[in-house]
């Protein structure tokens, strides 16, 4: 009966869309903590590169890389929190040294790959706040899975379809919740 067939790979799909979701959220919280939370002094301390265009520039601030690190962990711990409650079993299956090293690598690698992308925007002439779609997009998730991949029990959290559902799902959502903080006023571009 290939009705149901096809229902249950609807139902995979999903839950795979979700739980890839669900594992990211230490990642994709840094950056709307740094919105938030961020500005004040720059990490490049104003300093220019050889080519005399900004390191990183003004948009890469070391309160934003703090408070991007420790609203990653919190919400981190949140998860934990109500994985509990609801009875759920992803981060919580892992032993809480495993959990902590995924969700630290999770949540400064993604501060990291940000940080690179600015590096290679400032490098390419790209002004603060200028657009480069999927390096925008996809820098602080390849360095966000990068850095979570050295931890013990990474992969029986991250399988391959979720790694592969993390690329398709981001850009996505990463465009959609940059047009929200537009919209709030937290951004000045929507991207
Ligand atoms: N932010 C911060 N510190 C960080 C990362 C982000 O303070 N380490 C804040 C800044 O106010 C920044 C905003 O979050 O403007 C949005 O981040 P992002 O889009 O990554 O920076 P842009 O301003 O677009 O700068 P860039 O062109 O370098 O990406
Ligand atoms: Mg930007």
């Amino acid at each position: 009966m290939p009705f149901e067939f096809h229902n249950l790979d609807y139902m995979r799909t999903l839950y795979i869309l979700l739980t890839t979701i669900w594992l990211l959220l230490p990642s994709y919280a840094p950056n709307n903590f740094a919105v938030v939370f961020g500005g004040g002094k720059p990490i490049d301390l104003g300093r220019n590169f050889v080519d005399g265009s900004r390191l990183l520039g003004n948009g890469k601030t070391i309160r934003g890389f703090i408070a991007g690190g420790l609203g990653g962990l919190l919400v981190a711990h949140i998860q934990l929190i109500i994985e509990n409650l609801l009875d759920l079993n992803i981060y919580s299956s892992l032993v809480y040294t495993s959990f902590l090293g995924i969700v630290i690598a999770l949540a400064f690698g993604a501060l990291i790959g940000d940080m690179v992308g600015s590096f290679i925007k400032r490098r390419l002439k790209v002004k603060r706040g200028g657009k480069i779609p999927l390096l925008d997009q996809l820098d602080f998730l390849v360095f966000a899975l990068l850095a979570a991949s050295l931890v013990t029990d990474f992969a029986t959290l991250f399988t391959p379809p979720v790694i592969i559902a993390a690329f398709i799902i981001t850009p996505l959502l990463h465009i959609i919740t940059n047009f929200i903080a537009y919209k709030w006023g937290l951004k000045e571009v929507p991207w």
